[in-house]
């Protein structure tokens, strides 16, 4: 009688089938343990030598052992096997398209009032223009009296002014960097300066801080002529082809004769609505001929040289394109708003 255990064959064969049926290693490591566990079957039968006669002892425990490797090694295989399965199943199931573009993160665009800008400089550098720049805590004699408002000159009401100290002013507009530049140089020039101003005033259309574009020439046959065909081209550069635009006499200080700029109102295209007051009409800001005493305050010699000069609001043009009907949609800093623009 063979000293093997007679159905230690019909054991394994029960473990390899149960080894190739567990579907995970949860179920895998059960199975092994059913066999080769403490309590498991091939250590019952391990266990059981003790009972045989001791010259079958070795070669019983023997055989059991080589079934033992043998289940074990049938198991390590089916682990390696679950294991690259479960590998194939998740990457097929996780599958990133690292193509695809990432979450968020959206891409910024220049402000509209920086573009308006931008838009601006640009064509007057194209012009010739150079560009300069002010302070913005201005001497009142620059931003007043050298502009031919003397002190009690009625134009000051109109420039609702921030006082700093009591000679000193946050510019209510650009036209004190004439002053700057007209006494610095000799004629003859083109000079342009952009930059804030501010007023105090606060309503739809006004807001206490605001942009200009200043823009002056000085030579010995500058006319109104120029001066309006020029204003016609900065208009359609910034507002596009079809922009119609209006010179109205008016009054300033510092030129002589004076006239106001308007735009044809588009929210309205001319009809009237609230934003152009039911005119059909915008104003967009003032020019003229510079006034002799403004040249003449700079030490220029009006009877050789004479100039023109204009000053505009950035805002209204920023405003016109996006049928915007409140200035503050622009300085809220409101990301919603300004992704639509
Ligand atoms: N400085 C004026 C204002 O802010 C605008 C202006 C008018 C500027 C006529 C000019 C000009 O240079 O010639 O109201």
């Amino acid at each position: 009688m063979s000293v093997v255990p007679p159905h230690l064959e019909a054991l394994e064969a029960e473990a390899r089938h149960a080894v190739a049926e567990a579907s995970s290693a949860q179920a895998l490591a059960e199975v092994r343990a059913g066999f080769l566990g403490r309590k498991g079957s091939v250590s019952a039968l391990l266990r059981g030598i003790g009972r045989l006669d001791p010259s079958e002892r070795g070669a019983a425990g023997a055989e059991i052992n080589r079934v033992k490797q043998r289940i074990e090694e049938c198991v390590a295989a089916r682990r390696t096997e679950l294991k690259s399965g479960e590998q194939a199943r998740a990457l097929s199931e996780h599958r990133i398209d690292v193509s695809l573009p990432g979450a968020g993160g959206g891409r910024g665009h220049l402000h509209p009032l920086t573009r308006v800008r931008r838009e601006i400089e640009d064509f007057l550098w194209s012009r010739g223009f150079s560009l300069e720049e002010g302070p913005e805590v201005e001497t009142e004699y620059n931003n007043f009296e050298a502009l031919n408002m003397p002190a009690h000159h009625p134009a000051r009401d109109t420039q609702d002014t921030f006082f700093v100290a009591s000679d000193r002013v946050l510019r209510t507009h650009t036209s004190p960097v004439q002053i700057r530049a007209m006494t610095e140089r000799e004629p003859p020039f083109a000079i342009a300066a952009l930059g804030r101003v501010y007023r105090h005033d606060l309503s739809p259309r006004h807001s206490p801080m605001f942009q200009q574009v200043e823009g002056f020439v000085v030579g010995r046959e500058t006319s109104f002529a120029e001066l309006k065909g020029l204003l016609f081209s900065l208009a359609e550069h910034v507002m596009g082809d079809g922009v119609e635009i209006r010179f109205r006499s008016s009054f300033f200080p510092f030129t002589e004769p004076s006239a106001e700029l308007d735009l044809r109102c588009l929210l309205c295209a001319g009809d009237g609505c609230v934003t152009c007051s039911s005119t059909g009409w915008i104003e967009w800001g003032g020019c003229g001929m510079i006034h002799p005493k403004v040249l003449a305050n700079c030490g220029i010699d009006s009877r050789e040289w004479q100039g023109f000069a204009f000053g505009m609001g950035l805002e209204r043009v920023a405003m016109l394109r996006h049928n915007l009907d409140h200035i503050r949609l622009l300085y809220d800093g409101d990301v919603r708003v300004l992704e639509q623009l």
